[in-house]
């Protein structure tokens, strides 16, 4: 780690001593808090000077992945003033439409309640840091599967608490998208699970909405950059907080090398203006790589 990030990091607090009261921006538990277009489904952030962490594609599993506690450590040390989940948090295997291969497989899959366990576990170390003003949670495919399953067979339960994922996460503002506007209402950065597909997505989002686009779900982490008559936009893969290797992409993927990349994107703004990305990557042998250093967590 450099010193400069040494520097910047805010002491722990010590065995205790009580941290001061989480004060937030908004109340994601009121409708209010958060700007709103499409109904509730898309969340406007003004733009803010500093940087804001997109964890991506988690799909929690055992311990905490080198990408996670990169997060928390560089989040203390940057203080990102938001962390946007960007979808596939929780796994859902054993609610997939989609049949089991094998009893092997069948056997490994994590049960709802210990994913929705976990989860809270993982994103409770984000919910701790005081300095975060939003937390929003882009909805991906794998996350759908919950209430996919219960509004598809039980339909009757509608309204009963407990059958919306997320109830289950109250500290988190449940959107399909996260946009960054200008004051004209415009945006300037759009973050959401997935939109284009293909090796070149990134690229492909930039062209097709005419700004910044950040996504996730295809697990890889890379910047495209793209100019055009309107200046510079990056098309920004979001990469998968998961280590690449975890036993819940085993059978999937059929044991075939992927070239995926486990990390996660850190957005830079400034002077109302999205500057561009940083991109925090562990190597599948363990480093955990930025800024030209290798980072100790
Ligand atoms: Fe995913």
């Amino acid at each position: 780690m450099n010193r400069e990030l040494k520097l910047k990091q805010r002491p722990t607090p010590a065995a205790g001593v009580k941290r001061p009261p989480v004060t937030r921006e908004v109340r994601v538990n009121d409708p209010d808090s958060y700007q709103t277009r499409r109904g509730k489904a898309r969340k406007l952030l003004p733009i803010q000077d500093g940087c804001v962490f997109v964890v991506s594609d988690a799909h929690y599993f055992g311990e905490p992945s080198a990408a996670h506690r990169a997060s928390i450590h560089l989040a203390k040390a940057l203080r990102p003033w938001a962390v946007i989940n960007n979808g596939d948090a929780i796994d859902g295997a054993s609610i997939s439409r989609w049949p089991v291969g094998s009893f092997t497989e069948l056997a490994a899959r994590p049960s709802v309640a210990s994913e929705i366990k976990l989860a809270a576990a993982r994103l409770a170390d984000y919910e701790q840091l005081d300095f975060l003003k939003f937390l929003l949670w882009n909805l991906g495919n794998h996350d759908g599967r919950f209430e996919t399953k219960l509004a598809d067979l039980v339909p009757q339960y509608e309204g009963v608490p407990g059958f919306t994922l997320k109830e289950h996460f109250p500290m988190w503002a449940p959107a399909w998208r996260t946009d960054f506007v200008r004051p004209d209402g415009t945006s300037e950065v759009v973050v959401q699970h997935r939109f284009k597909g293909g090796m070149h997505a990134g690229q492909s989002n930039v062209l097709w909405s005419g700004t910044n686009y950040v996504t996730g779900h295809d697990h890889m982490l890379k910047a495209y950059s793209v100019t055009n008559v309107h200046g510079l936009h990056w098309g920004i893969h979001a990469g998968t907080m998961a280590p690449i290797d975890s036993p819940l992409f085993l059978h999937y993927t059929e044991d075939r090398p992927i070239n995926w990349q486990e990390g996660f994107p850190i957005l830079w703004f400034r002077g109302g203006r999205f500057i561009g990305p940083e991109l925090v990557h562990c190597a599948p042998d363990g480093r955990v790589l930025f800024r030209g250093e290798v980072l100790p967590v």
